[in-house]
């Protein structure tokens, strides 16, 4: 190889705990190779794709991708192209045979390892491939997460051992583990020091924590209500969310802390899947409809005005029309105002891809759409009641339209005045208010009353900081 790399892009795929093993790799190969961030994959000398395979198709999205950048590898032979992430964990050195111009494969848990196998690349001109599961090694060997902005994710368990019966994640992640109390406390704290105001704590099953404690603070585990409560009281953290959480880990504590802790913000996202029984337990959840909506009431009662997000899945093998509709009721009970909501797709290798896979494509869309229909209806009545509100948010930055109209917001001035710039922030249930105010407002808890609710935010007006 004639020059060392330089410039990285990295294209992610998948949920938030992807996003924050991307933020990671860019930090470690800044800090091991010097990589600075490239805007486009063709600026960069190194291209990494972190994939995803909770749904099908993955896998030939990821030889698309593969396929789009095969192109500059020929123009560019130096070029490194490496992928992580869950396709990668499942696939290993098969993605080697089927793309020979990639040059690294690495898992979920071994991303650590990136430098190593870039040099090994670079050096050697030999192609890497290491897709074990070597576990909490991985944060061992990772620098300290430079900040972006004032929110920040921090992963503090990884994997999953719950084996739901649709489920790939346990077979590319691994099982459930906890990160020690001390590095995860510590790594919020460098966050807050340079400037983070609202820390995200990411699992797949962020409410099974069972993390380490160091011997000199009494030894032992602590669990995920505790965490939250040292979470909270580290200075500088004004706001705290977590995801996801699975309702068999939810304990009365981390009902109560939403009671106790004011930084915790009023939503929680608490998957579900399906209103009925018989579905839940051929998915092998581990609860009945009865026993969620039991946790939905604990968390209401000690924080009445929280709202509710989940995860769902419709025409699982087997779903009637009866069970599709106790999965709108409870749609109804809850009052949710967010869902993820997906089409069941077989995975190979789970124990639901040997069920007929019996409903018929054109009614799953059918379901899809009328439970999508039935939770923007209850999103659209909440925002309508926000109206008059008024609403603590957390100042995030210039508003993107008024970064889309090519306003420079330092430089904007009608006579002699600086003109108020469209700032932007989140309210606690998670929605996007945009707001007349100015950049010394960012990351500021401010209060803000609605004035407008539109279909994909909220507009308002700055009350006073706070
Ligand atoms: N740990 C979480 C929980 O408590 O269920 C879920 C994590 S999973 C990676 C994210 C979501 O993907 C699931 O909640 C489920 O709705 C969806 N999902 C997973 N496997 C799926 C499949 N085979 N077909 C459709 N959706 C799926
Ligand atoms: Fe998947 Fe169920 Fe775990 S949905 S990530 S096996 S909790």
């Amino acid at each position: 190889m004639d020059k060392p790399p330089r410039k990285l892009y990295i294209k992610t795929f998948g949920c938030q705990m992807n996003e924050y093993d991307s933020s990671r790799m860019r930090d470690l190969l800044a800090s091991t190779h010097g990589l600075t961030p490239a805007r486009e994959p063709q600026d960069a000398d190194c291209i990494l794709l972190n994939t995803c395979s909770v749904r099908e198709k993955a896998q030939e999205k990821v030889f698309s991708q593969l396929g789009q950048w095969r192109p500059l590898k020929q123009r560019k032979p130096d070029l490194v192209i490496g992928v992580g992430g869950c396709v990668a964990s499942q696939e290993g050195a098969m993605i080697l045979r089927r793309a020979p111009y990639v040059d690294i494969v690495f898992g979920p848990q071994t991303l650590h390892r990136l430098p190593a196998m870039l040099d090994k690349v670079i050096a050697k001109q030999k192609r890497a491939v290491d897709v074990t599961f070597p576990e909490i090694e991985k944060f061992d060997c990772l620098p300290p997460p430079g900040a972006r902005g004032v929110k920040a994710f921090v992963s503090i368990m990884e994997g999953c051992s719950k084996y739901c019966s649709f489920c790939i994640v346990p077979y590319t992640r691994g099982t459930e583990f906890s990160r020690p109390v001390d590095d995860v406390l510590y790594e919020i704290h460098g966050l807050a020091r340079q400037g983070v105001r609202e820390i995200t704590l990411l699992g797949q099953n962020v409410n099974a924590y069972r993390g380490a404690r160091h011997t000199d603070n009494g030894g032992g585990t602590m669990d995920f209500a505790e965490l939250l409560h040292h979470t909270a009281a580290v200075d500088g953290v004004e706001r705290l969310r977590y995801t996801t959480s699975h309702p068999r880990d939810c304990t009365e504590a981390q009902a109560a802390a939403h009671g106790e802790i004011p930084e915790l913000a009023g939503h929680l996202h608490l998957p579900v899947q399906s209103g009925a029984d018989r579905i839940l337990k051929l998915m092998k959840r581990g609860y009945s409809v009865a026993e969620y909506c039991d946790w939905i009431d604990k968390v209401r009662a000690a924080r009445p005005d929280i709202s509710f997000s989940a995860d769902f899945i419709v025409g699982f093998p087997g779903e009637t029309d009866a069970d599709f509709h106790a999965t709108l009721d409870l749609i109804a009970r809850v009052g949710y105002d967010q869902s993820f909501s997906f089409i069941y797709s077989p995975r190979p290798g789970t124990p639901a891809a040997d069920l007929p896979d019996d409903v018929p494509m054109a009614v799953k869309k059918e379901r899809l759409a009328e439970l999508q229909k039935r939770i923007n209806a209850q999103a659209a009545a909440i925002s309508a009641r926000m109206v008059g509100s008024t609403q603590r948010i957390l100042v995030e930055g210039v508003s993107r339209d008024h970064r889309r109209n090519g306003q420079n917001a330092a430089a904007d001035t009608t006579n002699g005045q600086r003109a108020p710039v469209q700032m932007t922030g989140r309210t606690e249930n998670n929605r996007v208010v945009n707001f007349p105010g100015d950049l010394a407002m960012v990351g500021q808890m401010i209060n803000v009353q609605i004035t407008e609710a539109l279909p994909n935010s909220l507009r308002g007006v700055a009350v006073r900081a706070i």
